[in-house]
């Protein structure tokens, strides 16, 4: 969890009045201090974080973002925004008790305009629910994730989430046209743009996505919002190694070519917990027992009456033909195409929902790093290795970890290591399944090796999920110390008091954070 907390900032403490001057901008309703409102936004998704904030606020409009940022700022009284409480690095929660500003009354689809290709929303739109929106008008969302039923808009942009379908739509950086954002004092920056071509000096957009709340708070969002495709087929083909899974995107690549949407891959550890935590989730190819599997996801966009335009039925005979030449050519071992929209639902889900199986199977490390794809997996073997060193000495099944630091039991035979992610971006996502729990022992044998082992690659530490609570003080595996020390200097232009998410992506200087 990168150690321990870090100390409280010299900020002020939430008083009477405090709540009185919140009320007076959103209404009573809107100042949430009940136990149940405090309990859902103090927590993270995965149970891991947890702060104590006294208050949840909700806005409802910009002039109310930055009337209570005004106030928090001049009062020094530190600020989480919190969107969908998805996020997977504790970024979205409190550390200690600052003020929790959540955006969900803020979710207005403000205009869509499908011959630009263009949507403007509020951001605090469920990621799902401004899909939906722009279904209905023939387009959708330039991202797609398995947490899209809750998070925001807002969130997404600032985590500058990847996705499922980052292979066909790119990142944010390049989806997002505009901005609305307000900064510490209450200032409001209208960046709102759906031009394609802006070329009017620096871009300060770019410097809110991913910023993870650290620089302002996003109030509307401008994107692109691409056709819907006519029809989409997925396939799940099992291989013999992780080199095939590397080979069949290679092949996808030139074979698939413009259709390729998402190219993801799951190794068998991470199929076996789906199978055996999720409810209904079936094995796709119970023939093989393969170690890996990849899913590929494929569009089409014509009806099949325009000149070189196909139909769907023909675009998914060309998805199994291709299926059929990676067995034919020894790439992959087993292969299923989806044979409607159910079945390839339920093949999405395998690769999908393994963080919620994960999740279900009780404390888990997530490492989220961008590594060279042919390397990628190499992570997940030396971590399983590392685990089994370093508890091997042990006599029995409940062990101590070797590592100095460790110093805290834990049984060993229950956790297990998995690897998935998105083979098209580069991304793995390792994750350390612990069923009885997070122990200190464990956590010295993962980290800080993940971290220094992907440096090693030049990779990055946080390939899509940020740096969050989690790895602030991890930051210099992945930049040098002249660009973090440029980063405080952005974050002093736009926060010069640091009330905005305190404690997160920037690692503490020496002399900061003094504790009350
Ligand atoms: P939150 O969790 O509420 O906040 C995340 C960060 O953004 C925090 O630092 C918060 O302070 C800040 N923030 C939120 N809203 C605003 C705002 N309006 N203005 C300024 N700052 C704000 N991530 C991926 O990249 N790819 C995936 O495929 C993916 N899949 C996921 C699947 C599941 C099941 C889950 C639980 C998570 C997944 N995530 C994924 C992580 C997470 O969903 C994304 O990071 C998402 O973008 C977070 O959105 P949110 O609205 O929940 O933000
Ligand atoms: C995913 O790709 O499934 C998400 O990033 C969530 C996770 O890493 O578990
Ligand atoms: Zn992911």
């Amino acid at each position: 969890m990168g150690g321990d907390p870090a100390p409280r900032g010299d900020f002020a403490v939430l008083t009477d009045a405090d709540l009185a001057a919140f009320r007076e901008i959103l209404g009573d309703d809107n100042v949430r201090t009940d136990a149940r409102s405090l309990d859902a936004c103090n927590e993270d998704w995965m149970r891991k974080y947890r702060g104590n904030a006294g208050v949840l606020l909700l806005p409802a409009r910009t002039s109310q973002v930055s009337a209570i940022l005004r106030h928090c700022n001049a009062r020094g009284l530190a600020v989480v925004p919190q969107g969908g409480n998805t996020g997977l690095v504790g970024g979205g929660v409190p550390v200690h008790d600052e003020i929790v500003l959540g955006m969900r009354r803020m979710n207005a689809v403000l205009s869509v305009d499908p011959v630009a290709g263009t949507v403007v929303c509020e951001a605090g739109c469920v990621l799902e629910d401004l899909e939906h929106a722009l279904n209905a008008r023939g387009m959708t969302a330039p991202l797609d994730l398995g947490a899209k039923g809750r998070c925001q808009i807002g969130g997404n942009v600032s985590t500058n989430a990847g996705g499922l379908r980052l292979v066909r739509h790119g990142s944010l950086h390049g989806s997002v046209l505009g901005l609305e954002v307000v900064t510490a004092d209450g200032t409001v920056l209208d960046l709102v743009r759906t031009l394609r071509k802006d070329n009017t000096g620096y871009d300060l957009k770019q410097l809110f996505i991913g910023a993870e709340g650290t620089l302002g708070v996003v109030t509307k969002v401008a994107m692109l919002a691409p056709r819907k495709p006519t029809g989409v087929d997925v396939a799940v083909c099992a291989v013999g190694s992780f080199a095939d899974a590397v080979a069949a995107l290679r092949d996808a690549r030139t074979k698939l070519g413009d259709c390729l949407q998402a190219f993801e891959f799951f190794d068998r550890a991470s199929l076996e917990l789906v199978l055996s935590t999720l409810r209904g989730a079936r094995d796709p190819l119970p023939k093989t027992k393969a170690p890996f599997y990849v899913v590929t996801e494929t569009a089409v966009f014509g009806d099949g009456s325009g000149k070189g335009s196909v139909t769907h039925r023909a675009a998914r005979r060309r998805v199994r033909a291709w299926v059929r030449s990676l067995r034919k050519r020894g790439v992959a071992i087993d292969g299923v195409v989806g044979e409607d929209a159910k079945h390839a639902s339920a093949l999405w889900n395998l690769r999908e929902r393994i963080s919620v199986a994960l999740k279900h199977a009780g404390a888990v490390y997530k490492y989220d790093v961008s590594l060279p794809t042919e390397r990628m997996y190499d992570l997940v073997v030396e971590t399983r290795n590392r685990l089994a060193a370093s508890t091997s000495a042990s006599t029995s099944t409940s062990t101590s970890a070797s590592t100095s630091a460790a110093s805290t039991s834990f049984d060993a035979s229950k956790v297990s290591v998995l690897g998935y992610g998105h083979l098209g971006d580069g991304n793995l996502h390792l994750n350390v399944s612990s069923p009885d729990g997070y122990h200190p022992g464990l956590e010295a044998i993962l980290e800080p090796f993940v971290y220094q082992w992907t440096a090693e690659q030049r990779g990055s530490i946080s390939a899509e999920h940020g740096v969050g609570a989690m790895k602030p003080r991890e930051l210099a595996h992945s930049k040098d110390e002249a660009s973090i020390e440029a980063m405080r200097r952005v974050k002093e232009v736009f926060d010069p008091r640091g009330i905005l998410n305190p404690y997160k992506v920037l690692p503490p200087r020496l002399t900061e954070h003094r504790s009350k």
